[in-house]
């Protein structure tokens, strides 16, 4: 079974991916990692993201980078959203994503292209979405948590221009695929999400 977990920035659409994963024995990939890591490699080769053939060359980021907690930051979101909008990016990145989404046994891919490019022929499709006001709310209790200091609003703005971006460029825009179910976690708790997601999936099957 393939799941597809798509939506925009801490919709809660990872952590739904990961107990998904653990609820069906399935391997999990996080998408939004890859870009983050293309991001992050083209502001280490001293590169523009918004230049295609710079982007393009982050590619070849080495397979360590994914486990480096700097692709976390809001700094390389931002740069990871910069760096996808560029069609040989995504299409550098579609192979892997593919086979990890058609291997033996099935597999739940979270990102914003799972059910309309990546794996179009998905059994389950959802569509985790929230309020801006509470996914930057999320945010900013996170940062806290991690003792960094940034406005609400700066994340709120931030949250927004990404959203814009995902959803505005022409390949691969951020889309609710036909046939997706769509969550809202605005006014949910995590375990509430989790157990909407289930049902969602199970409805699925
Ligand atoms: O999900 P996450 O915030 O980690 O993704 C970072 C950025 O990577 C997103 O803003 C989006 O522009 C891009 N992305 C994408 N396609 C995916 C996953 C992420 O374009 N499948």
């Amino acid at each position: 079974m393939i799941i597809a977990v798509d939506g925009p920035t801490a919709s809660g659409k990872g952590t739904i991916a990961k107990a998904l994963a653990a609820h069906y024995s399935l391997p999990h990939l996080d998408t939004g990692l890859l870009y983050r890591a293309v991001g992050r490699q083209c502001a280490k080769n001293g590169g523009n993201p918004d230049s295609a053939e710079d982007a393009l060359a982050a590619c070849a980021f080495p397979d360590d980078l994914l486990a480096d907690p700097e692709l976390r930051s809001e700094v390389t979101g931002g740069l990871a959203s910069r760096v996808s909008i560029h069609p040989p990016v995504r299409q550098a990145l579609y192979e892997r994503q593919r086979s990890f989404a058609t291997q033996p046994g099935g597999a739940v891919l979270d990102g914003r292209d799972i059910a309309s490019v990546i794996a179009p022929e998905a059994e389950a499709k959802l569509f985790v979405t929230a309020s801006v006001e509470a996914r930057a709310q999320r945010r900013f209790l996170e940062m806290q948590e991690q003792n960094r200091d940034v406005a609400l609003e700066e994340i709120a703005a931030d949250l927004a221009a990404r959203d814009e971006r995902d959803r505005g460029r022409k390949d691969a825009p951020l889309v609710i695929a036909e046939g997706a179910v769509e969550i809202d976690t605005s006014d949910l708790r995590r375990e509430e999400a989790i157990a909407a997601a289930i049902a969602a999936v199970e409805a699925f099957r």
